[in-house]
């Protein structure tokens, strides 16, 4: 099947059923997308598909319907997506496991939510866990990038 992934498409050939993290992972040797739990519970694995944030262990890759974006195609060739430049500013990252679906999440929020409240924030990151803790400094970084982006 075809499969298109940061702007390149792919021909793969694997059973319908596999899913889309292993795709990327196994397949392709997209390596930002991370697994942790495999059941939808953390977020690690999340990209996204048309913009909109999914949890690529729950997609078969028959049923990818749209165009994938990993944490390596999200921002340009020579510069950063608001979302990460905020991450490195606030220096959120502690191990970084849990980061690239982290950063993917806050970036599909803001693409449909400019502004975000902290509840809003809180809720649409609550799927997304992080056993290092830096909840806060996320918060925060979704914030500064929103900033940025509302002042263009
Ligand atoms: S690996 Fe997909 S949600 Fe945890
Ligand atoms: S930074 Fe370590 S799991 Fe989130």
């Amino acid at each position: 099947m075809q499969i298109t992934v940061n702007g390149k498409a792919h021909e793969v050939d694997v059973e319908g059923d596999m899913p889309l993290l292993w795709v990327l992972r196994d397949e392709l040797g997209v390596k930002g997308v991370k697994y942790g739990c495999g059941v939808a519970a953390c977020g690690a694995c999340t990209v996204h598909i048309d913009g909109v944030a999914v949890r690529s262990c729950q997609v078969a890759a028959e049923d990818v319907d749209g165009e994938v974006t990993t944490i390596e195609g999200l921002g340009q060739p020579d510069a950063l997506h608001a979302v990460q430049a905020a991450w490195v500013a606030q220096q959120v990252a502690q191990c970084g496991y849990c980061q690239s679906g982290q950063i993917m999440q806050a970036a599909s929020l803001l693409a449909e939510n400019a502004a975000p409240s902290d509840d809003e924030i809180d809720e649409a990151m609550s799927g997304n866990l992080c056993r290092c803790g830096t909840y806060p400094r996320i918060r925060a970084a979704v914030k500064a990038a929103a900033k940025t982006l509302q002042e263009g």
